[in-house]
C-alpha cells in the first residue's frame, strides 16, 4: 500500500512549494488598460466593471501614477470620446485634440519612458455605428479603407507619445500598414504589439459599456471563431512577417491553448489579454462570497503566464502588481 514515490513531498510546506514553483509572476509581467472620457467631470465607475473606471484626465493621471508606482509594466489606454462626437469614420482617432491622443501626450508628458505608453489602435470608440472600421454601402466593414484610417490613427498616437500601438480591428495587412506608414514619418522606433489571435467573444461584454459603444450586430466578419486554432496560428505569422514587434491572444482564459501554441511559434513576445467579462466574472463572484478575489485573480494570471504569455493585459494590474512588490 505504501507509495515509494511521493510527489505530495514537495508541496508539504510553503517554503517548499516556492522553491519548486515554476512560474512566478512580476509586476512587470502585467499591463493595465485604463479608459479616459471626453466630456465628464468625475471619474465614472464602469457598473459591470466594479473597481473600474472611465476616467477624467486627473482621475486617468493619478490611477496612471500608481500603477507606475506598483511597477506595472505599461498602460494600455481607450479613448472614449463624447456621443457627438462620433461619426461614420472615426475622425476622433486621428484628430489631434481627439481624446485618447491628448491622454497619450498627458500621460507621455507626465511619464516619459517610465514606463511603456501603449494605445488602442481602433475605430470602435469613434464610430457612430460602433464597427472597428469603415462601413460600405452594403454596411459592410471594408477591409481596405479601413487600412487608411489606421494609419491615420497611428500617425496621430506616435506623434502624442504611444511608445506601441496596439491594432485590434483585425483587418487583414493592418500591421503591414501601419508599420510602412509610420517608417514613412519617421517614427522607426514606435512599436507594434499586434492583436493577432483575437476572437469574436461574449466575453467582451462589459467592454462594450466601458467605452459606450454603440455596436449593432457582432463582430464575427472580422475577429475571429472561437472554434479555430490553426486560423490563430496564421494570424499570428502573418503579423509576425508584417512586422509585428510583439503578438497577442485575446481573450486569454478561454484561449489558454492558443496561448501556448502561440508560444511555441513565435520568435517575438506573446502577450494575452485577460478582457472585460473575465475581470468581472471573478469580481461579481468574489462579490457574492463565492470565491475569493485576490486568490482567483492571482491564480488567473498565474495560469495565462503558465500557459506561455510574457506579458498580461489584466484590469487587475495595479492591485496584484501591488501584492506582488
Ligand atoms: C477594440 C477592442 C475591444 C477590446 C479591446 N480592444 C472590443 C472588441 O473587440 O469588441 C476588448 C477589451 C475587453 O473586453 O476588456 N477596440
Amino acid at each position: 500500500m505504501a507509495p515509494t514515490i511521493r510527489p505530495r513531498r514537495l508541496r508539504s510546506t510553503p517554503a517548499l512549494r516556492r522553491l519548486v514553483a515554476e512560474t512566478t509572476l512580476a509586476p512587470q509581467d502585467l499591463v493595465l488598460p485604463m479608459f479616459v472620457a471626453d466630456g465628464i467631470d468625475a471619474p465614472r465607475e464602469i457598473s459591470s466593471m466594479p473597481g473600474v473606471y472611465q476616467h477624467t484626465f486627473d482621475s486617468l493621471r493619478t490611477a496612471a501614477d500608481d500603477a507606475v508606482r506598483a511597477g506595472v509594466g505599461g498602460l494600455m489606454l481607450f479613448g472614449v470620446p463624447a456621443p457627438d462626437d462620433k461619426d461614420a469614420v472615426g475622425s476622433g482617432a486621428d484628430d489631434d485634440e481627439g481624446v485618447l491622443n491628448r491622454a497619450l501626450r498627458t500621460l507621455s508628458d507626465d511619464l516619459g519612458d517610465s514606463t511603456v505608453l501603449m494605445a488602442d489602435t481602433c475605430l470602435d470608440e469613434f464610430t457612430d455605428h460602433g464597427h472597428c472600421g469603415v462601413v460600405d454601402g452594403r454596411g459592410r466593414v471594408d477591409n481596405d479603407a479601413t487600412l487608411e484610417r489606421y494609419v491615420s490613427m497611428s500617425l496621430a498616437q506616435a506623434r502624442a507619445g504611444a511608445h506601441l500601438l496596439g491594432p485590434s480591428g483585425m483587418m487583414d495587412g493592418q500591421v503591414a500598414a501601419i508599420r510602412a506608414g509610420l517608417d514613412a514619418e519617421g517614427f522607426t522606433d514606435t512599436g507594434i504589439l499586434a492583436y493577432a489571435a483575437k476572437y469574436a467573444s461574449a466575453f467582451y461584454g462589459p467592454f462594450r459599456e466601458a467605452v459606450g459603444s454603440s455596436l449593432q450586430g457582432d463582430r464575427r466578419t472580422y475577429q475571429q471563431d472561437a472554434a479555430n486554432r490553426i486560423e490563430a496560428m496564421r494570424e499570428i505569422r502573418l503579423d509576425i512577417e508584417e512586422g509585428a514587434d510583439l503578438v497577442m491572444v485575446k481573450p486569454a482564459m478561454s484561449y489558454l491553448d492558443i496561448v501556448r501554441d502561440a508560444a511555441e511559434i513565435a520568435d517575438v513576445p506573446v502577450a494575452a489579454y485577460q478582457i472585460s467579462g473575465e475581470y468581472s466574472m471573478i469580481t461579481a463572484a468574489a462579490e457574492r462570497g463565492w470565491i475569493d478575489r485576490d486568490a482567483a485573480a492571482l491564480e488567473s494570471l498565474t495560469s495565462i503566464k503558465r500557459a506561455g504569455a510574457l506579458i498580461i493585459l489584466s484590469y487587475f494590474a495595479t492591485e496584484v502588481a501591488t501584492r506582488l512588490r
